[in-house]
């Protein structure tokens, strides 16, 4: 089975709330949140304010993705306002673990990211901890990006590495029915999708077929 995760970047932002309706109806399982800070990736995105006023109005599991430098003085701006899940990046954390332990203080579940430069090794010391790894497959900051093949064998390697524990491997960036393909035979669980859904003339069987992959 994999998960597909709309990215909301990507969404019509003068119709947001349309837009989530018309993705859960299309079958989408979670909606992806991308928080950015103009410092650990160079744009600006939204803040926690908008997952609020979504909250209410869906029953999706809020993937949220925090591409923010320092991700734990910005824990607490996140925990109250809907997220089920709050990944921030391992390359952004002066204290990896004092992160980890902030959000799973709130219940949330936690995630970690890793822009394409980084090793999968270094989360060694964390996948017990943890519920979720997040595969760049772009540089982070933009959607839109071509997708890095050279990643592939990251998501493989990552797949050995939690044979034994409960995480889930997230894949965002460059997305499409073909490039989700190698990512679901390389071990993702969680595709995120963001030009590939909303420019999509039928997101619903958009959503369908990437379902298929996990068949
Ligand atoms: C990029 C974001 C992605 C982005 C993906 O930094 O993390 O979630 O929205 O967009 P697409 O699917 O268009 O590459
Ligand atoms: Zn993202």
């Amino acid at each position: 089975m994999v998960l597909i995760a709309p990215s909301l970047l990507a969404a019509d932002m003068g119709r947001l709330y349309e837009q989530i309706s018309m993705v859960e109806k299309a079958g989408a399982d979670w909606l992806h949140f991308d928080i950015m800070d103009g410092h650990f990736v160079p744009n600006l995105s939204y803040g926690p304010e908008i997952i609020r006023q979504m909250r209410p109005q869906s029953k999706l599991f809020f993937d949220v993705h925090l591409m923010v430098k320092d991700p734990l003085q910005f824990i607490p701006m996140f925990t109250d306002c809907g997220a089920d899940l709050i990944t921030f990046h391992y390359e952004a954390a002066n204290d990896v673990s004092a992160v980890i332990k902030a959000i799973k203080q709130h219940n949330i579940k936690v995630g970690i990211s890793l822009k394409p430069q980084t090793s999968e090794e270094v989360l060694k010391p964390y996948l017990n901890d943890i519920d979720l790894v997040l595969i760049m497959t772009v540089e982070p900051g933009f959607g839109g990006q071509s997708f890095m093949h050279n990643q592939l064998p990251k998501i493989a390697r990552l797949k050995e590495l939690t044979a034994n524990c409960s995480v889930l491997i997230e894949t965002d960036g460059g997305i499409n029915e073909k490039t989700a393909a190698l990512c679901v035979q390389n071990g993702t669980d969680v595709l995120v999708a963001g030009s590939a859904v909303f420019k999509h003339p039928n997101p619903k069987i958009l959503i369908s077929n990437l379902h298929k992959l996990g068949e």
